[in-house]
This record gives C-alpha cells, structure tokens and sequence, in this order.
C-alpha cells in the first residue's frame, strides 16, 4: 500500500494545479483520507504482530516492537503533512461531518505527532520499561525464593507476613525504570506533544484526547462526591487490618497486598461481614470448575451471548494466550476477526470480573467493525472514550447478578433469595475493592503529572512528591516510584477517560436496572432484550464525541456523568461501613450479627435464627426491600413457595436501584433509536459515494448480513 500514496498524492495535486471542480476536490480528497487509513490499518496490523511477539515472550520480541512502535511516529507525522496540505485546499461543506472527523483524528493522532527523537524516546523508556517487569524470573516471592511476575501476583494475593509483603513489593521496584529519567525525559515530553497537537497546555490536550471539555475539572467535582465513600473503605481496611489506632493514618500499599494499590481486591478475606456464604460458594466454586483464563473467557462469552450482541469467534477465545499475565492485554491487527488477547490462568473472582469486561471489550470492537460502516479512523481513534469503557465494565458488574451466578453455577438463586441482603452486601464489597481504588489512583495519577508539568511542586521536591501526594490524596503510604509499574504512566497517557468509563458504567447499570419491573428480575434478561441502544453505541465506534451519544445511552435519563449512579450502587455497602466505623453503632451492630447463616444453609435447611432478621431489618432502612419482604424470605420455611418468592420480592436482582418503569417503555425506546441510526446511516450514504466500490460492497454485504442477524436475533427475543 505504501508506494500508493505518494502516487495518489501527486495525483492529486497534478489534478489541483489543473483547476478541477469542487466535486472532484471532493472526491479527491476523500480517496486520499481512504488511503492514508489503509496505511494506518497496515502499520496496526504489524505493530500488533510485534506486540504479540513480545507479550508471548519471544526472544526477538522487544526488538521487533521497538523497531515497530518507532517507526510508527515517523509514519504518522508523514500522514499528518499529508493530509494537512490536501485538507488546506479544500473546504468542506457543512453536512460533512463524517469526513471532518475523519480528517481532525488524523491531523491530532496524539503523542505520535512527537518529533522522532521525542518519539522513539517516549517508546522506548515504555516498551522496554514493560518487557523487564513482565519477563524478570528474580522477584522475591517470600519462602520460594526468585519467582516471575506472575508467581508473585499469586504469592501476593496469599501471603499474611508483612515482611514478606514488604520484601515482594521491593523487589518489584528494583524492576522498574528510573524515576530521574522519567522525570527529566519522558514526563516532560507531554508538553511538547500538546504543542505538536496545538494545544497550550497539558491538560487541554488530555481534555481534547479525551474529548471532553473541562474533562479534568467535571473528575474532579465527581471524585469530591465519590470521596466519602472511598474514605470510608480506607477505614474500614485500615481497621481491619491494624485496628482501631490506624483508622485514618495512610496504608502502606504492601500491606494492600498491591504493587500500585490500585486494586485491593486480595484483601477481601479479612474485609468479609460475618455471614459470606456467598463469597465462599463463589470461590470454591471458581475454583471446582478451574474458572480462570480460557475458562472465565468462554463463561464470560456465554454471559456475552446472552445479552444479544453475538457470538465472539471461537478462534479468538481458543487462540488468545493465556500462560502471560494479568491484567489483560488485548492485541488487535485491525483486520476483521483479527483480535487476540494475552492474560493468565488465575482463579480468583477479580480475574473472572476482568474475563467479562476484556471479553465485552473485544466483542466491542467486532461490533464496532462489523455494524457499523466505520473507517479505520473512526473505529480505532486515537482517544480515550468513556464509553467505551463503560460498557464492557457493565459487563462485568452484570456478571456478578445473582441471575448470572446462578446461570454459571457459581451461587443458587434459591440460596440467594434466603439473605439477600448479606449477599448483596458481599458482592458490593467484592466490586467496591475493585473500582474504587481504581478511581483514585486514576485521579492521583492524572493530577500528580499535572501538578509536577505546571510546576506547582517545587523542583527539589518533585523526587519525593509522588508518595507525598498519595498519602495526602489516597491515604496511602507508596514509595516515590511505584507508579512506574503502571502501563499508562510509562507511556504518557491520560487516565481521565477510564476515570469517566468507571463513573459512567454505574449510569448505565441503573438506567437499567430502574427498567426493571421488579428487583429481582433478571437483569441480564431484561439487557437482552432492550439492548438497541447499546449496540447502537457500539456500532458508532468514534464517528461520534462519546459524550455525545450519552444521553441515548442511558434512555435519555441523564445526559452527563453522574456520580449518583455509582453512590446508588454502592448503599447498602455504605450503610455497612458507617456502622463498622462508629464506635456508638458498632455495638448495635455485634448485638444483630449473630448466627443467621452461620447454620450454612442449603436449599432445604432454612436458617431459624430471629437475631438474622433483626439485623436485616435494620439493613432495612438502608435500601430498599422492606421489613414485610424480608420477613417472607426469612421466615418462610416452604420449598415451593421460596422459588416463589424468588420471583416476586424486591430483593435480588437489582443492588440498589428502585424505580420501575413501565414495561412498554423500552418498546417506544425501540423506535427513535432506530432512526437515530438511520439518519446517520444516510449521511455515511452520501458519503460513501467516493469510495472504492469494492470497499463499498464489501461492507455493504457484511452489513446485510448482520442487519439479518439482528432481526432473527429481534424475532427470537420477541418469541421468548
Ligand atoms: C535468585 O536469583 C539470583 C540471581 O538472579 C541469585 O543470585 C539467587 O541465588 C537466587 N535466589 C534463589 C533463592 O534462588
Ligand atoms: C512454593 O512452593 C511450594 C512447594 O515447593 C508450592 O506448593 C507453593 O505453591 C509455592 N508457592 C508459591 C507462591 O509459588
Ligand atoms: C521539547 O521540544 C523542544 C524543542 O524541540 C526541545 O528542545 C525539548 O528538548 C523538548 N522536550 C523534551 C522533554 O524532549
Ligand atoms: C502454557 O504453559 C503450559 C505449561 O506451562 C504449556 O504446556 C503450554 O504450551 C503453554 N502455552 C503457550 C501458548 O505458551
Ligand atoms: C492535601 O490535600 C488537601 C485537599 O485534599 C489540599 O488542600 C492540601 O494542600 C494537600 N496538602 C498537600 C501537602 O499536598
Ligand atoms: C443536560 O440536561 C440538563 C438538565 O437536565 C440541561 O440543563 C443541559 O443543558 C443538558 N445538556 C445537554 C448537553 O444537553
Ligand atoms: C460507509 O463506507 C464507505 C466506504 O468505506 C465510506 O466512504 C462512507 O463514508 C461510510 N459511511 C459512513 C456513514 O460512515
């Protein structure tokens, strides 16, 4: 494709000079913008060969990578003059939208726009950075001596002994690169690569990549909001785990049982409420049926299937690899069906969550290049969208419902329907050591580079400032390096779009579950058969600003980032740590929290104890079941009329949420959404007439295609 280019281009300015009409600038112009992303998906389908070399551990690797990644920045500043000096001589008309798009992602691709030695720089100091921790065979992992990354993930999430803990986390950080290095030249380069992308400041340009103005400014309102709530889970670690004296005092991140701190996950055993049945079914359970990398993968594919959106080709799940670590890399060739992924084999309920959202993130992208009539451009933008995080992450938040563990054999929903609310607690703690600890480092990381680019921390200080900021801003104790082990602080990249994808999920989780007639639907159920919107959304890929697309995404319920819909998630959890952490109230709370479940209850042996409902019923003013369902829950000592009850109290399928809507909502919902595609449909259309006609059969077939699949997959739905 390469010596193409150069061709059309010189084409087209033969054509240029020769005074043609508009139409044929047009055209011109078009064909150009077509060829420079055929280049582009070319350069992507090499650099991932390469990435994929390296993520397996070929020894040719890091050299093919590098070569690759280098040689990336050279190409994509050739594409930007390129287009630059067509787009100059030609002005677009109003209704080309698609096209203006288009052009603007390939005249601010982002950090590739660096001049070369920047480049090749930046590339360096990650590639390099990433392939040392990720191969090095000489962590400490405690008894067992030297060990690899992925041994001590394990050993970490198992080891008590501080000292060992202690000794692991360093050991790790001798790893990684040189915070000097990375202070005095790579770090800085940000500045440089706003300038490249005219923009005056660093955190316009994050603002723009991430597209949203203010981007920075609306976290920071939200994080104020969601604060509280983080705080609260500080404490309460802190007091599980040293007591009393060490509630509000920074935790070192090691006794986190975490190398950034960004996940506690590993805590949950200690952190567990009394009765946890259904932690332990689930973990014993995950680990029955050996539920970790091609497992969880083809379970989370199953969850995928049932929500409507298709199948993901078995050859993507079967030829991924899963002997690397966690967390996930996924590599894309961007070639149809050209997607693989790199993860471990862990069983842990973390790693299960991580298999739906990767999954759904992949099974995002098929959609995204399959539906939708996107270019490369508009599918692969070099941007940081909320959406797209946002909906593989409700994936995973689906694949804790009670329905979908019972579905997966994890948890029986009759044993759910007993103490729904010990279990829902449960499950919010399991999700809560997960995302919140995500948002703040997000946060932390994202204000910290910001800080130190603006110089608002004084140079002798800056060496020593990280750790500084962390225990001021996270209540963490970190060292002064432990962010370079994080994949998005090697290589410059903004956290705010996964920030506002976190925040955003939550959103997307209630505008459905407040669909739901009663609580304990099946939310997956409901998903999949009002899931338009959502795909509707992923078809767009980036033709559109995400925040644009907001709004029909949550059936035009809210049209920004809230931040209630993650407080509203997460009540029940809340409540329980007020009570955990008040002294007054903890007594209270001892007094309830007797034996309820600890008579493990199976199916047909129900728990007799009245001090179970006590404390339920005083969970009870905290969300929304009340005192009467509850009772008919607890009480209730009948086979039968348990299934029964399973089906009409409020307790299970939704956490939190109560606020039904009329069912044939989601049917008008149907309509307007429809169109909305359509028109945009219509307006590739017109677009679409410049085209090599190939191209334009092509999709337009595979289009057909799926436009069929859909209406069988609409039928079936109506059917069932
Ligand atoms: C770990 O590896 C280092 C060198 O990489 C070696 O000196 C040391 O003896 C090893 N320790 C154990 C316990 O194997
Ligand atoms: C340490 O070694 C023992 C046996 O040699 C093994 O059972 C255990 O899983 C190892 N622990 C880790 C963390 O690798
Ligand atoms: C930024 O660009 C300027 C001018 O090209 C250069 O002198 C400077 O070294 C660059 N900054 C970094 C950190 O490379
Ligand atoms: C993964 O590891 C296992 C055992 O260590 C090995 O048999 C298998 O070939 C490996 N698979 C890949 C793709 O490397
Ligand atoms: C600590 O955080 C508060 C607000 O969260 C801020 O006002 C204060 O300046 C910070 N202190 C330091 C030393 O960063
Ligand atoms: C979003 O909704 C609020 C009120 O609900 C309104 O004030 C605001 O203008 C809307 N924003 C957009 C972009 O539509
Ligand atoms: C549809 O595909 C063709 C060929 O790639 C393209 O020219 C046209 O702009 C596309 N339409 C839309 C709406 O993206």
């Amino acid at each position: 494709m390469r010596p193409i280019i150069p061709l059309i281009t010189v084409c087209f300015y033969t054509l240029l000079s020769s005074g043609t009409s508009s139409g044929d600038d047009r055209r011109w112009l078009v064909s150009l913008i077509d060829l420079v992303e055929l280049d582009y998906q070319d350069q992507c389908g090499q650099r991932a060969t390469a990435t994929w070399e390296e993520l397996i551990g070929n020894s040719k690797g890091l050299s093919l990578k590098l070569e690759r990644d280098k040689a990336f920045g050279i190409f994509a500043r050739q594409q930007k003059t390129d287009v630059r000096t067509a787009f100059n001589s030609h002005s677009l008309t109003a209704d080309d939208d698609i096209l203006r798009r288009r052009i603007k992602l390939l005249l601010q691709p982002g950090d590739s726009l660096l001049e070369p030695e920047q480049w090749i720089r930046l590339v360096t100091f990650a590639d390099t950075s990433l392939n040392h921790i990720r191969f090095a065979t000489d962590y400490d992992c405690g008894a067992n001596g030297n060990c690899t990354l992925r041994e001590m993930h394990n050993s970490l999430s198992r080891e008590q002994d501080e000292d060992i803990l202690k000794r692991m986390k360093a050991s790790w950080e001798k790893k990684l690169p040189n915070i000097n290095e990375y202070l005095d030249n790579i770090l800085p380069i940000l500045r440089n690569a706003s300038k490249e992308n005219l923009y005056n400041t660093v955190e316009e340009y994050w603002d723009a990549l991430v597209e949203y103005e203010g981007a920075m400014l609306k976290a920071r309102e939200i994080w104020d909001h969601v604060k509280p709530l983080y705080i609260k889970l500080n404490k309460y670690v802190a007091l599980r785990l040293k007591g009393a004296d060490a509630v509000g005092k920074p935790i070192p991140i090691h006794s986190l049982r975490s190398l950034t701190g960004d996940d506690w996950s590993n805590l949950i055993e200690i952190l567990l409420p009394k009765h946890s049945d259904i932690y332990q079914k689930v973990y014993a359970n995950l680990h029955l049926m050996d539920m970790g990398g091609l497992n969880a993968y083809k379970e989370a594919e199953k969850v995928i299937r049932h929500l409507n959106f298709g199948e993901i080709p078995p050859e993507i799940i079967t030829e991924s690899d899963y002997n690397g670590t966690c967390p996930s890399t996924i590599v894309d060739w961007c070639q149809p069906n050209k997607v693989k992924l790199v993860t471990c084999k862990d069983v842990s309920i973390s790693s299960y969550m991580e298999a739906h959202e990767v999954a759904m993130k992949i099974k995002y992208k098929l959609i995204a290049a399959t539906h939708s009539n996107n270019t490369y451009a508009l599918r692969e933008a070099p941007r940081y969208s909320a959406v797209y995080e946002a909906i593989p992450g409700f994936v995973s938040l689906l694949s804790m419902n009670p329905h979908t563990l019972d579905r997966a054999g994890l948890y029986t929903l009759d044993r759910f329907n007993f103490n729904p609310n010990y279990h829902r607690l449960v499950l919010q703690l399991l999700i809560a050591l997960r995302d919140l600890p995500k948002l703040n480092f997000y946060m932390a990381v994202d204000e910290w580079r910001l800080q130190v680019l603006m110089g608002k921390i004084p140079f002798p200080k800056i060496a020593s400032s990280w750790s500084e900021f962390r225990k001021n801003f996270s209540l963490i104790e970190s060292s002064n390096v432990d962010l370079l082990g994080d994949p998005y602080v090697l290589s410059n990249k903004p956290y705010i779009g996964k920030f506002m994808g976190l925040i955003l999920k939550y959103q997307v989780y209630q505008s459905f579950a407040e669909e739901l007639m009663s609580d304990d639907g099946d939310l997956v159920t409901h998903v999949s058969e009002n899931n338009q919107r959502l795909i509707d959304t992923m078809m767009q890929g980036y033709a559109f600003v995400w925040t644009e697309m907001v709004s029909d995404l949550l059936a035009k319920r809210e049209n920004g980032l809230e931040y209630t819909g993650l407080t509203d998630y997460f009540r029940l959890l809340d409540e329980y740590l007020d009570n955990q952490l008040d002294p007054a109230s903890e007594n209270t709370f001892e007094e309830y929290v007797d034996p309820p479940t600890e008579v493990e209850p199976d199916e047909n042996e129900i728990p007799d104890d009245n001090k179970a409902q006590d404390y339920i019923a005083e969970k009870e003013e905290v969300g929304p079941p009340t005192h009467e369902d509850i009772n008919e829950n607890i009480i209730d000592t009948d086979e039968e009329t348990h299934v029964k009850t399973g089906s009409d109290a409020s307790t299970v399928g939704v956490l939190e949420i109560k606020n039904p809507v009329a069912a044939s909502d989601h049917n008008e919902n149907v309509n307007p959404q429809e169109a909305s595609y359509n028109v945009y449909w219509w307006i590739g259309i017109g677009v679409a007439i410049a085209v090599v006609v190939i191209l334009v059969a092509i999709i337009a077939r595979k289009r057909h295609g799926h436009r069929k699949q859909l209406e069988r997959q609409r039928r079936q739905n109506s059917r069932a």
